[in-house]
C-alpha cells in the first residue's frame, strides 16, 4: 500500500489512547499483582519501574521508529526499511507471537466476561466472603463455561478489529480507560480500609532485594514487555497509523506513565485485600480472580447495592482494558495476512480464528481437564504465557533495538524521531536516547535473558 493512503489516528490523542488502551490491560490488571506476589512485593516493583524507565521506552521509540518509517505491517515495514535482507522474517516471528499471546490472553478475558455476567445478577456482591475464592476455582475448572467465555471474547475481539483501526478503536479507547482509572482508585481507597490490609501494604513498599534473583529480573523485563506491548509489533503496526506531526517520545513516555500507574494502583488494589482475606500472595494466575470476589462480597455486606453497581462497572472495565489490548495483537497478525496477501480484513480474521482456536482450547483447559498435562513441567497455559512473555516478546523488543541501533541509518533514525528536526526536545534528548540504544539496551537485555536461562 502506497504510505499516503494509509489511514491515520486522527489526533495526537488518540494515538495515545489506542496506544495506551494497549498496552493497560490485564497485564497490569491480572498478571502484575501476581508477578509482585511471586516475586516477594516492593522489590519486584522497583525492578518493573527500572525495566520501564530505561529498557521499555527506548524499545517502545524503537518500534515506533520503525512503524512509521515503514508504514506497513511488522514484516512490510521492516521489508521497507531494509530491503532484500533477512530482517523481514523478525516480521514473521512477530506474527507468530502475536498469535500466541491472543490464544491465551483470551483466555484471561473470557474469566472477566465470565465475572461481568455473573455480577449481573449479583451473584458477586452478594455472596459470602470467605467462600469468594472457590467462585473462580469452580469456573475456571470447568469446561463449558470458560470454553464459551473464551470463545465469545475471541470474536468480540475479531468484530472489533475487522470494524478497522478508526471505527473500531478509537471509539472504544476514549471512553474505557479514563472510566477504569477512576474505578481502580476506589477500589484501592477500600481494599487499604479493610482489617488486615496493612500487611499488603507493607508487603508493596518493603524492598526486599535478597528475593530478586536472575528470575526475577528476568520477569520484571518479561512483565514491562508485556505490559508495554511491546516485542510482538503491536506499537508498530499502531505507530504506522500515527500522523507525521506527532510526537513519537511523546507517545512513549505516556504510555509508560499511564501503564505504570495502573500497574501500581492494580497492586494496591489487590494486595492489601489478598492479605485481609489471609489468601497466599504467591498464589499464581488465578491471585486477582479469587481475590476480587472477595473485595466485593467484603462490600456487598456493608452496601449491597453500591457494590453491585461497583461490580459490573469494574467488570465492564476491566473487560473493555482487556479487548483493547487484544484486539492490538489481533491487529498484528491481521495487518500482516491483509499487506501480504491481499485479502480482506474479515478474510484475514477468519484465516486466524482457526490456529487460535486450536491453541487457546488446550489453554481454556489447562485450569481443568488438562491442568495435569504438563510439558516441561509447565501447563499448556503456562508454556504459551512463559515463551511469549520471557522469551518471544524480550527477544522481539531486543531484535527491534538492534534494528534501529544498529542496520538503520542514524539520520533516518533522527528524521523519524524528532519529525524531521522540528521537534526541539526530542532532538536535544536523542543523542543520549541513541546511544543507551545502541550501546546499553541490547547488552542488558542479553545479560538479563541469559543469566535466567543459566
Ligand atoms: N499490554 C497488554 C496488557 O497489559 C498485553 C499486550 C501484550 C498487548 C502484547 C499487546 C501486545 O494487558
Amino acid at each position: 500500500m502506497a504510505p499516503s493512503k494509509r489511514e491515520q489516528f486522527g489526533s495526537s490523542f488518540s494515538f495515545i489512547m489506542a496506544v495506551a488502551g494497549s498496552a493497560i490491560g490485564l497485564g497490569n490488571i491480572w498478571r502484575f499483582p501476581y508477578m509482585v506476589g511471586e516475586h516477594g512485593g516492593g522489590a519486584f516493583i522497583v525492578a518493573y519501574i527500572i525495566c520501564c524507565l530505561f529498557l521499555a521506552v527506548p524499545c517502545f521509540v524503537c518500534e515506533a521508529v520503525i512503524g512509521r518509517r515503514g508504514r506497513s505491517d511488522v514484516y512490510g515495514s521492516l521489508e521497507r526499511l531494509a530491503p532484500k535482507s533477512k530482517w523481514k522474517w523478525l516480521g514473521g516471528v512477530s506474527v507468530f507471537a502475536a498469535f500466541v499471546i491472543v490464544s491465551f490472553y483470551c483466555v484471561v478475558g473470557g474469566w472477566s466476561l465470565d465475572f461481568l455476567v455473573r455480577s449481573l445478577s449479583g451473584r458477586l456482591s452478594h455472596g459470602d466472603p470467605d467462600g469468594a475464592s472457590i467462585l473462580f476455582k469452580r469456573m475456571s475448572s470447568g469446561t463449558l463455561e470458560p470454553l464459551s467465555m473464551y470463545v465469545t471474547f475471541l470474536l468480540a475481539t475479531a468484530l472489533i478489529v475487522i470494524g478497522g483501526i478508526k471505527k473500531g478503536i478509537e471509539r472504544f479507547t476514549k471512553i474505557t480507560t479514563p472510566l477504569l482509572f477512576f474505578l481502580m482508585v476506589a477500589m484501592v481507597i477500600y481494599s487499604v480500609s479493610l482489617p488486615g490490609a496493612s500487611a499488603g501494604v507493607e508487603y508493596l513498599v518493603r524492598s526486599d532485594f535478597s528475593k530478586m534473583d536472575a528470575a526475577g529480573w528476568a520477569c520484571a523485563l518479561g512483565q514491562a514487555f508485556f505490559s508495554m506491548s511491546l516485542g510482538i509489533g503491536a506499537v508498530l503496526v499502531y505507530s504506522s497509523f500515527m500522523k507525521k506531526e506527532d510526537s513519537i517520545l511523546k507517545g512513549g513516555l505516556w504510555t509508560a506513565a499511564s501503564d505504570t500507574f495502573f500497574a501500581i494502583i492494580s497492586g494496591f488494589a489487590i494486595m492489601p485485600a489478598v492479605f485481609a482475606a489471609g489468601f497466599e500472595p504467591s498464589a499464581g494466575p488465578s491471585l486477582v480472580y479469587e481475590t476480587l470476589p472477595f473485595i466485593f462480597a467484603k462490600m456487598g455486606i456493608e452496601a449491597p447495592v453500591l457494590s453491585w453497581i461497583m461490580t459490573m462497572v469494574f467488570f465492564l472495565a476491566i473487560l473493555s482494558a482487556a479487548l483493547t489490548s487484544s484486539i492490538s495483537m489481533f491487529e498484528v497478525c491481521i495487518e500482516y495476512l491483509v499487506h501480504r496477501f491481499g485479502i480482506k480484513r474479515w478474510q484475514a480474521a477468519v484465516a486466524f480464528l482457526v490456529p487460535i482456536l486450536m491453541l487457546g482450547v488446550p489453554c481454556v483447559l489447562s485450569f481443568g481437564p488438562l491442568s495435569e498435562f504438563k510439558i516441561f513441567g509447565l501447563t499448556v497455559f503456562d508454556l504459551c504465557d512463559f515463551v511469549c512473555s520471557n522469551v518471544l516478546m524480550t527477544l522481539g523488543a531486543l531484535a527491534f533495538a538492534i534494528f534501529v541501533g544498529w542496520r538503520m541509518k542514524r539520520a533516518d533514525v533522527f528524521d523519524e524521531f524528532t519529525n524531521g528536526g522540528t521537534l526541539g526536545f526530542s532532538a536535544k534528548v536523542f543523542r543520549p536516547l541513541y546511544f543507551f540504544v545502541r550501546w546499553l539496551v541490547p547488552p542488558i537485555i542479553i545479560i538479563i535473558f541469559i543469566s535466567n536461562l543459566l
